[in-house]
């Protein structure tokens, strides 16, 4: 296809040149966007008188009809075009003449492409999270499920203290609405119009930048025009939230692959998300976590490769921001693709509570409540703490937990012990005693869940 812009040159660059300056492979995928800002500044030229309300009519028939088309498949998209802007515009030319030739009046395309992209990564934005809410009200609803579950809760990967796998789910429902909050945050300033900033100076034309923002959907107009051609700041803001959001589910992922181990076997993943080796016939795999696992680098991988794209341009547009795509593009199709596997995979895993009130019991994770006892009842808590660690010394060499001690043995240790000391040093007691704010019983967790469920969906 003909170079819009020769002119200034002959526009013969060598086909090593325009493959390498071509983005049409990675950016074709923002033509509906494209298609509706183009359709949002000709009613706009019109508005201002800068085009007849005819042309302005012509151009906004034509361009729907190229939507039409692509979408049906009767215009396939010319590959080697320098990108969607100039193909969009090309095929619009070629179908109305002349007309199509006024649309580019009073805009540029480094306004353009700011403008599209955005539009493009609000819907993507808007997808991530509503994907995100699944995995969440996944995650919650499995809470509920197992809210009295006991299971040990581990720092340094040792057992430490008695919580409900609940309460252990609940952790990743809180970090998910954070992720949820981080993408509203990002959307606000992302949804700023760019269109109208033109090349980089604004222009000698009266246009109206605030209608053609309202018409796309836009909060606001970006107010420096520099700026609004230069600002790539919602790619790295939403590729850096991404980066946090996988992280989590990374997190996520590691504890489930452990937790589906054999030496844990707290979880059973559903056979629709786990896969059998090729050799050896006694395996089920986690691949599903482990991807995502290994993805979230991927991610991290995208959101430093913009941000060191940018970090030495000069104002205004330089073409190193044509980078920017790719990378955020990759963000997002990567995320949306873990979390749609990753909520199901939760919706559909089984705990195994005996195996997890086992390893709760064998943890001497009620040492701390043993010590607590001791506390209560008038010794201050270095000594009781001296006290409880003997005594698990005492289980260990005998290889028996507390629960199994006898009364005069532990009296031998403080003649404070009581028959009550079971009662104090029972799990679930042990759970269900720790009512502080945020903790394991079983009415905090359900306050967490219905905290978390109101702000799900409001
Ligand atoms: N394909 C270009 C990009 O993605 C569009 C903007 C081109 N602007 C320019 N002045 N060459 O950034």
């Amino acid at each position: 296809m003909a170079k819009l812009w020769a002119g200034r040159t002959d526009g013969a660059t060598s086909q090593i040149a325009d493959d390498f300056n071509s983005s049409i492979r990675f950016d074709s995928r923002m033509y509906r966007q494209d298609i509706e800002g183009s359709m949002a500044h000709a009613a706009m030229l019109a508005l201002k008188g800068i085009i007849s309300q005819e042309d302005a009519d012509t151009l906004i028939a034509g361009l729907e009809q190229i939507l039409l088309d692509i979408d049906s498949g009767a215009l396939p998209i010319d590959m080697t075009c320098e990108d969607i802007h100039m193909f969009v515009e090309a095929v619009l030319t070629q179908r109305l003449g002349d007309v199509g030739k006024k649309l580019h009046t009073a805009r540029s395309r480094n306004d353009q492409v700011a403008l599209d992209v955005r539009m493009y990564l609000r819907k993507e934005l808007d997808e991530i999270a509503a994907l995100t809410k699944e995995l969440i009200a996944a995650v919650t609803d499995k809470a509920e499920e197992y809210k009295t579950a006991i299971m040990p809760g581990y720092t340094h990967l040792q057992r430490a203290q008695p919580i409900t796998f609940g309460h252990h789910l609940m952790a990743y429902a809180m970090m998910l609405l954070r992720d949820l909050e981080r993408l509203a945050g990002c959307r606000k300033r992302m949804n700023q119009s760019p269109i109208g900033c033109c090349a980089l100076a604004g222009t000698t034309y009266d246009t109206d930048r605030y209608f053609e923002a309202e018409k796309l959907g836009f909060d606001g107009i970006c107010l420096n025009s520099l700026d609004g051609v230069s600002d790539r700041d919602f790619c790295a803001e939403l590729m850096s939230a991404i980066s946090i959001l996988m992280m989590h589910l990374s997190r996520f992922s590691e504890e489930i692959i452990l937790w589906s181990s054999w030496e844990f076997k707290f979880v059973e993943l559903s056979d629709e998300y786990t896969t059998g080796s090729s050799i050896m016939p006694q395996k089920k795999n986690p691949d599903m976590a482990e991807l995502v696992r290994g993805k979230t680098g991927r991610v991290y991988g995208d959101l430093m490769a913009l941000l060191t794209t940018l970090k030495g341009l000069p104002l205004a547009y330089n073409k190193d921001m044509q980078e920017d795509k790719e990378a955020v593009f990759d963000a997002c199709d990567t995320v949306k693709m873990c979390l749609q596997v990753f909520a199901p995979m939760v919706a559909t895993m089984k705990a195994n509570c005996d195996n997890m009130l086992l390893a709760a019991q064998k943890g001497f994770i009620n040492a701390t409540d043993l010590a607590d006892y001791l506390v209560k009842k008038g010794l201050p808590f270095r000594s009781a703490y001296k006290i409880s660690g003997q005594l698990v010394a005492l289980c260990i060499r005998e290889n028996t937990v507390l629960e199994k001690l006898d009364l005069k043995t532990y009296q031998s240790y403080s003649e404070l012990f009581a028959e009550d000391v079971y009662e104090a040093i029972d799990l679930v007691a042990c759970v269900e005693k720790r009512t502080s704010v945020g903790g394991p019983c079983e009415a905090s967790v359900q306050a967490q869940i219905d905290y978390v469920k109101e702000r799900l969906y409001d």
